[in-house]
């Protein structure tokens, strides 16, 4: 008896050998990627995408092989979802979710509650309070309630503060009032009890008026309760300004003591392009990685910074040119799909030393 134990262990020890070189092999075989590095620092790695981009090959492979979160960049926005009052379009959002179950990767859904990309049929009626909060609640309720268990982050309340470190008195406030984003948090709440709630906010990364009053108000808003578990960092920047990583890894800190995770949602570092259709020069794109390298070390500085995502899979996937007309090169590979200096930066910076 004692003897047959003793061989079998002895048999499965020996697989246990062969099954752990294979793997090791195997990990030596295939050269690093984002995501299998991210994986073992504990923090994910994102790509804001559309269903659109599906289509080509190139672009999945590489959003497959190098992320393990996408986020809906536009298809969850309040118009294209909801684009009359009784009529809503899941098409671009089933298959941005379908997508990211086939292929093993995390959703976080952009977003519930923002001031832009409202239908026309909700900016132009006239509503009471009562109104609007009916309409903000069922659309919440339809929304998150669809992708219950799926989309495991959403970013609730877009922008909610505004430069001046107020209240931005958009749409919802003048409608409904200040409360609404104490609504809107715990509509979806009730729509999903086990999805991440974030506040996403832009120009309050690192230290300054806006990033104290954003501080300021999420302390308040869990002081009152409200089903609120992170803040959304976007960081639009141009390479030449923007927070300091001691800055923002001061800010991720300060934030993780009320308990809050972050996720830096919309990372992009934009370059001033030297002429029409002319590429960024070597200079740029340099300087360009170390402000992706330290963002992520930020990141990585702080345990409850769990999630870094870029705005857009390559340069030829991004907002900025359409948005910043002269700007462009703004992410991590470019209109080819080849990886940038910036690539090697995250990727290194992922390789440091443990958190
Ligand atoms: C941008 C999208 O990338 C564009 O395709 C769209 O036309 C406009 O919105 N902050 C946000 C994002 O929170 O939703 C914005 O996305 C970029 C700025």
């Amino acid at each position: 008896m004692r003897s047959r134990n003793a061989l079998s262990l002895g048999v499965l020890f020996t697989l246990l050998l062969a099954g752990g070189g294979g793997y090791f092999i195997g990990r030596l075989a295939s050269p690093p990627t984002l995501r299998s590095v991210a994986e073992a620092r504990g923090v994910y790695i994102g790509v804001s995408t559309g269903s659109g981009y599906f289509e080509d090959p190139r672009y999945t492979e590489l959003l497959k092989r190098e992320f393990d979160l996408i986020t809906t960049e536009n298809a969850l926005k309040f118009e294209p979802v909801h684009p009359e009052r009784e009529r809503y379009d899941f098409a671009d959002a089933d298959a941005i979710v379908a997508f990211a179950e086939a292929h093993h990767l995390r959703v976080r859904g952009h977003t519930l509650v923002w001031q832009n990309q409202l239908p026309t049929w909700l900016t132009a009626g006239t509503w009471t309070r009562q109104e609007l909060m009916d309409i903000l609640k069922e659309h919440i309720y339809t929304v998150v309630g669809r992708y219950r268990g799926r989309i495991y982050a959403w970013d609730v309340v877009n922008e909610g503060m505004g430069d001046d470190a107020r209240l931005f008195e958009n749409f919802w406030y003048q409608g409904i009032g200040p409360d609404y984003i104490d609504l809107a948090f715990q509509w979806a709440h009730e729509a999903d009890p086990n999805a991440l709630l974030f506040f996403n906010e832009h120009n309050s990364e690192g230290l300054n008026a806006k990033s104290e009053a954003v501080y300021a108000y999420l302390q308040e808003l869990l002081r009152r309760g409200v089903p609120v578990d992170g803040v959304g960092l976007e960081m639009h920047y141009g390479v030449g300004w923007g927070p300091k990583a001691d800055a923002l890894a001061y800010n991720i800190r300060r934030l993780g003591e009320l308990g809050l995770q972050v996720h830096l949602t919309e990372v992009d570092f934009r370059i001033k392009l030297p002429g029409e259709g002319q590429p960024a020069d070597a200079a740029a794109l340099a300087k360009q990685a170390e402000r992706y390298r330290g963002a992520m070390q930020a990141c990585l500085s702080a345990p409850n910074c769990t999630a870094f995502v870029l705005w857009g899979l390559t340069d030829a996937h991004s907002w900025i040119p359409y948005f910043y007309p002269d700007w462009g090169a703004a992410l991590i590979f470019d209109e080819d799909y080849a990886p940038k200096p910036a690539y090697h930066a995250l990727l290194e910076a992922l390789q440091g030393s443990e958190r």
